[in-house]
């Protein structure tokens, strides 16, 4: 949902494209954007990767979107030290006063509060904060952290962080051009198996990586039908779209795994979706006959499987099913010459002669945890956002602010951890044609000499 200038700079940019490549002296990716320019005076294509937050001693921060995920996002800041909650916005006022007062109840002063309409996040972008927290529905995320860096503030984005090439893009150039960071706020990546699993890809255990699987798979079907919360709007691109709608919870850890954008990247990707059933089957089981949802048409297949070629040559099985009845499962698996890690359960093989059954990751727990967990892992646990996950997440984010570290995961992971929503949906139309991902680093995913997101700067 852009605005009529952010429509302008894009149908500009996208007239530039068609005039100056077919030319054949620019790639698309270097276009200037002197729109931005003229606002910044940096100058735009000035890489984010391995930029510092400048140190502070406090954070003001700011949420937009206090629904299940927000208001869960500002439980775990407000038990981190030194974090001040400035302003909350949300449509519904009385979420907007449950918030406000969630912070307050923390001791803090009441934060200022927005909810006069679609459009009223951009007063709080405004305001002095240094990030603002973006837990809204997807169409939102881009037109929400675009208006948070152009009025100098970081953005952190949920999940997807976008849910087109064109916003992908818009991302990257508005982070470049603004100086501000743009981070896809993906919890995953800071599991305790995840971060563990990161550390015995780092030590060889292992081998040279060369598969990973990706996925996610959970039965969502009574929160996409519920009349509340995620209900209102997650549903909506289940009848729109055919392809992977929520690639980065699985493929994140994956990417950290196998060092894309330090290293190596995402090349190409080839998908295919299953026929569409069992969310028409539950809303025909479920809801009784003249239910406006039992006319609904879902065009997503019921599982999206897509295999994603880097350049490297390694290859990464990613799945995407919310509708089939099933236990829980990301796959979140590596595999390398030496050994692999598989999970749910999860689980270690070493080569070796004696070695031939699964290992149980306990045995690796003293040796490859990481430091954070080690520390912090209690109190995560008990903040019992997604096991603890969230809280380790939100802990560190504030921690790079605080002390000026470069953020663990930038702008370009969020637009190529978000592009397979796309890309496979193209893919899928063009029965399985393999799609290019855009290099959303502009050629500099192998110029990092910190190979390490976390690890290195702990
Ligand atoms: N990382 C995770 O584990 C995780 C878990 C759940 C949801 N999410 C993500 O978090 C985001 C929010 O999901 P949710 O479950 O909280 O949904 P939700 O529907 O419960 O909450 C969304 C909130 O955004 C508000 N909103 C909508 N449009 C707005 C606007 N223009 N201005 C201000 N507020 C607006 C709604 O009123 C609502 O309160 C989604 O992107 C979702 O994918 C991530």
């Amino acid at each position: 949902m852009p605005t009529a200038k952010e429509s302008k700079d894009i149908s500009r940019r996208n007239f530039m494209k068609v005039a100056m490549g077919g030319a054949g002296l620019v790639t698309a990716n270097e276009i200037l954007r002197p729109d931005l320019l003229a606002s910044t005076g940096k100058s735009v294509n000035t890489t984010m990767i391995g930029v510092p937050f400048a140190a502070r001693e406090r954070v003001r921060l700011g949420i937009i979107g206090v629904g299940g995920r927000g208001t869960s996002l500002l439980q775990d800041l407000l038990a981190i030290e030194n974090v001040e909650v400035k302003a909350i916005c949300d449509l519904l006022a009385e979420k907007v006063a449950r918030a406000q007062k969630a912070v307050t109840d923390a001791g803090q002063p009441q934060p200022r509060g927005f909810s006069k309409g679609e459009w009223d996040f951009k007063n709080l972008t405004q305001l002095e904060l240094d990030i603002v927290y973006i837990a809204t529905p997807w169409d939102w995320h881009v037109p929400m952290a675009v208006s948070a860096m152009k009025n100098g503030k970081h953005a952190a984005v949920e999940v997807p962080a976008c849910t087109t090439l064109q916003e992908c893009w818009d991302l990257v150039d508005t982070s470049e051009a603004t100086r501000k960071h743009c981070v896809i706020l993906e919890n995953c990546c800071y599991g305790s198996n995840e971060m563990m699993v990161l550390g015995m890809v780092r030590d060889g255990l292992f081998g040279e990586i060369t598969h990973g699987e990706a996925a996610y798979l959970h039965d969502l079907r009574s929160i996409l039908t519920s009349s509340e919360g995620e209900g209102l709007w997650r549903r909506s691109p289940h009848m729109k779209r055919n392809g992977n709608l929520y690639p980065t919870h699985g493929l994140g850890p994956v990417a950290h795994y196998m060092d894309i954008h330090r290293g190596d990247r995402f090349d190409y990707m080839v998908s295919a979706s299953s026929c569409e059933a069992s969310l028409s089957a539950y809303v025909k089981a479920k809801f009784p006959e003249g239910d406006s949802k039992r006319s609904e048409k879902y065009i997503c297949g019921d599982m999206n499987t897509s295999i994603i070629k880097t350049q490297k040559g390694r290859t990464i099985l990613l799945q995407h099913d919310v509708v089939n009845p099933r236990p829980y499962s990301r796959l979140n698996s590596i595999l390398g010459t030496k050994g692999a890690f598989a999970d749910y359960p999860p689980r270690v093989f070493v080569d070796g002669p004696k070695q031939e059954d699964w290992q149980t990751v306990g045995a690796f727990r003293d040796k490859y945890e990481h430091p954070l967990w080690k520390t912090t892992g209690d109190l995560a646990r008990k903040m019992g956002g997604h096991g603890g996950m969230d809280y380790i997440m939100n802990y560190r984010l504030m921690d790079c602010l605080k002390r000026g570290l470069v953020p663990d995961i930038d702008v370009y992971d969020a637009a190529a951890w978000s592009a397979p929503t796309p890309l496979s949906e193209t893919s899928v139309a063009q029965t399985g044609a393999p799609q290019k991902f855009p290099d959303f680093t502009r050629g500099k995913w192998n110029v990092r000499s910190d190979s390490a997101p976390f690890a290195l700067q702990t």
